[in-house]
């Protein structure tokens, strides 16, 4: 909270192209803040080079996702939508917290441990201590409430006892943040192996559905996607598939599990599948012509790359300040 205001906060990285799950399980749910809260929406450059990326497609994909930010409703007058790394208020807490995080808290991330096994030829400081970058993100801005997929439960849980441990020591320094969970949607799995978690870094683009991806495309992919040897499309124990399946389609059509086992009763897999990736396309096809749209006018996002990195260091500087005085930082 800053000056009575509620604050939201969250961040998506320029890693890959965006998914249906960062489209269900955070991003759409980001609009829902924009009324009653203060938003930051931030595209997380910083954290993206903790694995290593080709430049020119970084840079263009942080450009995407800005864009991706307004095509999927956030307007840049209501919320702070800006670039990690032209705020450099978020590394220089992350150095401070680092000094708060410990060793034992940050080997127990299962997001380090996955990607520390993927990329088992470059293990290095910066993906060990990600959720210190994290957790300055979020903390920086005295966030109530961090809109996340599961995914990132375990980083946001590590946020609040390292705020917790700094204010026990310097009392009332930083605001303890909520997550908040997508009621369905917090986890899409991947459409080739439905036990994972759908992720933009996948090699089999088969088992990833872009946000960006065309109408056939989507289709297609839907109907490729692996299912079960039953035929009854219910919601059940053991059907992974058809239940992430349900869950994609629940998130684009507002139906609940009960009125989809009742529309699809009697009807095999295939029409089922059809379904989903109909009403998937429909749903996103709204974003894509807004996004096409904005993403060939440069001038107009670094205008607010720029608007929105001015207000956010409003913001990153007060708690930087504030910090650095309880530690006991000169400050000149
Ligand atoms: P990232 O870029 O991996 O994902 C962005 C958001 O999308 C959610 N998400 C999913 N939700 C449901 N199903 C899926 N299959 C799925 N895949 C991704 C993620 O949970 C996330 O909410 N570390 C973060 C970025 C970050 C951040 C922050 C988030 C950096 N600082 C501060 C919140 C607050 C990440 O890698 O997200």
């Amino acid at each position: 909270m800053i000056n009575n205001e509620k604050i939201c906060f969250s961040g998506v990285q320029p890693s890959g192209n965006l998914t249906i799950g960062n489209y269900l399980g955070a991003i759409q749910n980001f609009s829902r803040y924009s009324e009653d809260y203060k938003c930051f929406y931030c595209v997380v450059d910083n954290h993206a080079i903790t694995v290593r990326q080709v430049p020119a497609e970084l840079r263009r994909r942080t450009y995407e996702t800005l864009a991706l930010y307004m095509a999927c409703g956030l307007d840049p007058e209501k919320n702070t939508l800006y670039v990690q790394s032209h705020v450099p208020a978020h590394t220089d807490l992350a150095w401070i917290l680092n000094c708060f995080t410990g060793f034992g808290e940050l080997s127990r991330m299962t997001q380090f441990k996955d990607k520390s096994a993927r990329h088992a030829d470059n293990i290095n400081a910066g993906l060990f201590t990600y959720p210190a970058l994290m957790a300055a993100d979020i903390l920086l801005y005295q966030t109530d409430v961090v809109p996340v997929g599961i995914d990132q439960k375990q980083h946001l849980e590590l946020a609040r006892d390292i705020a917790t441990r700094f204010n026990q020591l310097y009392p009332d320094t930083f605001t303890i943040p909520t997550p908040m969970l997508a009621k369905s949607g917090a986890k899409i799995n991947s459409l080739a192996d439905p036990t994972k978690k759908m992720s933009k870094s996948d090699e089999n683009t088969n088992a990833v559905v872009y946000i960006l991806d065309d109408r056939d495309t989507i289709i297609r992919k839907f109907k490729r996607a692996v299912t079960d040897s039953d035929t009854c499309v219910r919601f059940a124990e053991g059907k992974d598939g058809i239940n992430n399946l349900m869950t994609i389609y629940s998130c684009f059509t507002g139906k609940t599990i009960e009125e989809i086992e009742r529309e699809f009763e009697g009807q095999g897999y295939g029409t089922f599948k059809l379904a989903v990736g109909e009403a998937c396309a429909d749903a996103l096809a709204p974003v894509q012509q807004r996004y096409n749209e904005i993403i060939s006018d440069k001038a107009f996002l670094e205008a607010q790359m720029k608007k929105g990195a001015d207000e956010a260091s409003y913001y990153a500087r007060k708690t930087l300040s504030k910090v650095k005085r309880k530690l006991g930082f000169v400050q000149i």
